[in-house]
């Protein structure tokens, strides 16, 4: 039986109304990365970085996931051998019913205390106030994402490196492979003989070592390839 991998990034999420982060029309266009998305700039203005977080976690209480989203949800239900290693913080893969879900970025409905260390999920969106106050202790939350300059989770990384070196199959799905260690993943896959696909309607990094590129939005590529991958699952 083939293991199937997803690596996600935000053009999977794209469909579903939420900006990207590169490219026409994506955040950073707009916004100042090392303003919101580091750590110096969240100590510098915490009430301006948790308004931008807030903006963003009412645009995905709203949204609904995608038939990408959903069309890897059916294969792992289908298939059992499937996995989804993301980027993105909105947990619009879990809510498509994924369960085999990797969050290498942490996710935007998490928060931590920066005084007690408590983390748990909030999802009242708009929050009371800015910065929002822990639960346990009072003391000043963050959102529990990873910012510019920060490692990532220990355990999803090496959980994510273990599934790229043993996919059989590997679909990148909708990142611009630019930020690292996570643009790493495709290469580890091919190193180890996976099959590696790419669905993006723009040129990657990545395009140059993939096996076959789909110049295809999410749920058009999706649409594409998931008979291919129910028919090589099943096997
Ligand atoms: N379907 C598929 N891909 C799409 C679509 C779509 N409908 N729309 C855009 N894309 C592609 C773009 O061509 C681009 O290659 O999605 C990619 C989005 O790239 P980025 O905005 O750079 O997003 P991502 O790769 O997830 O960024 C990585 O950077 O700042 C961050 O921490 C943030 O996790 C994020 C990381």
């Amino acid at each position: 039986m083939a293991r199937i991998v997803f690596f996600t990034g935000a053009g999977v999420s794209a469909e579903s109304g939420i900006p990207t982060f590169r490219g026409k029309g994506g955040l950073w266009e707009k916004f100042k990365v090392e303003e919101l998305a580091t750590p110096e700039g969240f100590f510098r203005n915490p009430k301006k970085v948790w308004e931008w977080y807030d903006m963003r976690r009412q645009a995905v209480a709203k949204a609904q996931p995608n038939d990408a989203h959903r069309l890897m949800a059916r294969l792992e239900e289908e298939c059992g051998d499937v996995w989804v290693i993301t980027q993105n913080v909105d947990g619009l893969h879990q809510r498509a019913g994924s369960k085999n879900v990797i969050e290498l970025h942490g996710n935007i409905w998490r928060v931590r205390c920066l005084d007690c260390g408590a983390v748990y999920y909030e999802y009242t969106t708009p929050l009371p106030e800015y910065p929002p106050k822990c639960k346990e202790c009072g003391g000043m939350l963050r959102p529990d994402v990873v910012w510019f300059g920060e490692p990532l989770p220990m355990d999803a990384l090496e959980r994510a490196w273990d599934l790229s070196r043993t996919a059989d199959i590997f679909v990148v799905v909708g990142t611009s492979g630019l930020v690292y260690p996570a643009a790493q993943l495709p290469y580890v896959a091919k190193e180890n003989d996976a099959y590696v696909v790419e669905i993006n309607p723009e040129e990657t990094p990545i395009s140059s070592i993939a096996d076959e590129v789909l110049r295809e939005k999410a749920t058009v590529g999706m649409r594409e390839i998931y008979p291919r991958l129910r028919e090589r699952c099943g096997e």
